[in-house]
């Protein structure tokens, strides 16, 4: 699979003969230097980008022949994401920020959820806040909460302990490994934290593109 990202000149090749299978429950972190290509292959698995070739099937679709609208409605209540810049709406408070995707599920109870998960990722008294009265660590946080109130099938989190002190991190690392295990998610969670990768039963490596290494945990 190769991901190019533009239109030409600007076309960048980014990934290359990637082939990966994750196992339903299976949590897989991804490693790799800066610029490896771990936030791309994130983006092809998760279908916000879509590769120049090559097949993705997710949740038993191949996500390179739905349409943005099609790939939309397969990951609503389905796939959790929580991206590296975390896409916090700035008009709509934390709560907001939150509950908004379940509502759009049609989830009646939307708002009393985000505020439990709001709570379970330490941040009660915020709920009112907008992202820019947040710092960087609560608005990581208001994204993972985001990323879990729909109790996705699949995880996918881009280094999601980056911005927090080792205590706040592991109380998320805790959380994202209590969820998976509740629920049997499948969670794929790029780190540069190896307690976070010692964590996950298997370990993907990157290298310009390519998956260098891939071994599971003694
Ligand atoms: N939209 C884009 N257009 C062109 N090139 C891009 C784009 N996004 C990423 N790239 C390039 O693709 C390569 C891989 O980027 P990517 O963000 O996947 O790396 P990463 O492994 O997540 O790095 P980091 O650890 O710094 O987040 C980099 O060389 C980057 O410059
Ligand atoms: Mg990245």
């Amino acid at each position: 699979m190769r991901l190019a990202l533009g239109k030409p000149p600007a076309r960048v090749d980014i990934l290359h003969g990637i082939d990966l299978t994750v196992e339903t429950g299976e949590t897989v972190a991804l490693l790799g230097a800066s610029g490896s290509g771990k936030s791309s292959l994130m983006a092809v698995l998760a279908g916000l980008e879509r590769p120049s070739a090559g097949e993705v099937q997710v949740v038993g679709l191949d996500f390179t022949k739905l349409d943005e609208d099609a790939l939309a409605v397969a990951r609503r209540g389905r796939i959790g994401i929580v991206l590296q810049a975390f896409h916090l709406l700035p008009t709509m408070t934390a709560l907001e920020n939150v509950a908004v995707p379940l509502e759009l599920a049609g989830e009646s109870d939307a708002f009393d959820r985000a505020r439990a998960e709001l709570a379970a990722v330490g941040l009660a008294a915020r709920t009112g806040h907008y992202p820019a009265q947040l710092s960087g660590g609560e608005q990581q946080r208001v994204a993972i909460a985001r990323a879990l109130v729909g109790r996705p099938a699949l995880l996918f989190a881009d280094e999601p302990t980056g911005n927090l002190d080792t205590t706040t991190g592991a109380a998320i690392m805790d959380l994202l490994f209590a969820r998976a295990a509740e629920a049997g998610t499948t969670m794929l969670v790029i780190t540069h934290d190896p307690a976070l990768a010692a964590r996950c039963a298997r370990v993907v490596e990157l290298a310009d593109g390519r998956i260098v290494a891939d071994t599971p945990r003694a």
